[in-house]
């Protein structure tokens, strides 16, 4: 778990640009399955055949992660950067970025307005130790994206990481690929593109294969912090079967078979409504012609910063959740 878990979130691969985690993903999963492709966005898309009489299931998680691109260096060599999905300033200051030629940067801020206040992004720059804007622009260029840099850290308990939004998703299919032999069902494992910028790859994929059903893995908040949201989701709760978010409200057959699957296992499992945010599963829910959609989340704390954290268990929750239904679903 911690080897593949570790490589997996310190691949720097922000969306758009997934060509690392994609070929990474590719060589751990090559064998576990009857078919792999990428397709026009960037998808990995692999199956494993079932049974004659089987349906089609599809798995959903996303393997790109928020950063941030520069679009500006000024004639000091700092950079100026713009957003790639949720990167927020209230998370960034100090913090290393990594560019995916491997140059570190550190975001420093201008002078502040108000010392409680958190600095916008354009307020924000990126210190690359370089001297000049000649010199800068030998070590990056405009357009290049680059990720946080962080190393990842697994307890006992726990996993401290960047990016486990989504590549904890991304684990758990890789494990439940490894796990699931002869399936009645047919099952797609999507590794999509380029959710944290809108939900843009899992679309396309999911109406291309145009499953009977499906289910996204995605991380999701917890209301289990001093202070936080008032939430029932948190860690060590279990597998996190979405009713609600900002972007669906789950398919009913999809969630109550979610529930049945968990239970008839054993497998701890809590509800989650979640007020802002979404995931791939409200893309593929809407697409050829209308999908039935679920959802499967892991609770995880500090979300799109350098240290989110998930709880081991709840990943194990969801893994047999996700075996276990690929294996019964049949509605
Ligand atoms: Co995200
Ligand atoms: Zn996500």
């Amino acid at each position: 778990m911690r080897e593949l878990i570790k490589k997996l979130t310190e691949i720097s691969s922000p969306s758009g640009n997934e060509d690392d985690i994609r070929n990474f993903i590719k060589k751990e999963i090559k064998n576990h399955c009857d078919s792999i492709e990428t397709d026009a966005m960037g998808n990995l898309i692999a199956r494993i055949n079932g049974k004659k009489n089987g349906k089609t299931v599809l798995f959903d998680a996303h393997m790109d992660e928020i950063g941030v691109m520069v679009n500006h260096i000024d004639q000091n060599g700092f950079l100026r950067f713009t957003a790639i999905g949720g990167f927020f300033p209230f998370h960034a200051l100090v913090h290393r970025i990594r560019f995916q030629n491997g140059v570190i940067g550190v975001i420093g801020e201008e002078k502040r307005d108000s010392s409680t206040k958190v600095s916008p992004l354009d307020k924000l720059y990126i210190d690359i130790g370089a001297k000049s804007k000649k010199e800068a622009e030998k070590m990056v260029g405009i357009g290049d994206m680059g990720t946080y840099a962080a190393e990842t850290i697994v307890t006992k308990d726990r996993i401290i990481a960047k990016s486990l939004d989504d590549r904890i998703g991304c684990y758990i299919m890789i494990k439940a690929m490894k796990t699931i032999k002869n399936p009645k069902n047919t099952v797609y494992f999507v590794f999509a593109s380029q959710e944290e910028v809108g939900v843009r790859g899992a679309r396309p994929a999911a109406y291309r294969i145009d499953p009977d059903c499906a289910v996204a893995l995605d991380v999701t908040g917890t209301g289990d912090t001093p202070e936080s949201n008032k939430m029932e989701v948190k860690l060590d709760g279990g597998a996190a079967i979405k009713v609600k978010d900002s972007g669906m409200i789950t398919n009913r057959k999809i969630r109550d078979e979610l529930v049945d699957v968990a239970k008839k296992h054993k497998i701890k499992y809590q509800f989650e409504i979640l007020e802002h945010g979404t995931t791939d599963a409200f893309g593929i829910q809407i697409t050829a012609g209308g999908i039935p959609t679920g959802a499967i989340s892991i609770p995880s704390r500090y979300i799109h910063s350098p240290s989110e954290m998930v709880s081991v268990s709840d990943v194990e929750a969801c893994t047999d959740l996700v075996v276990a239904f690929a294996n019964e679903y049949d509605v």
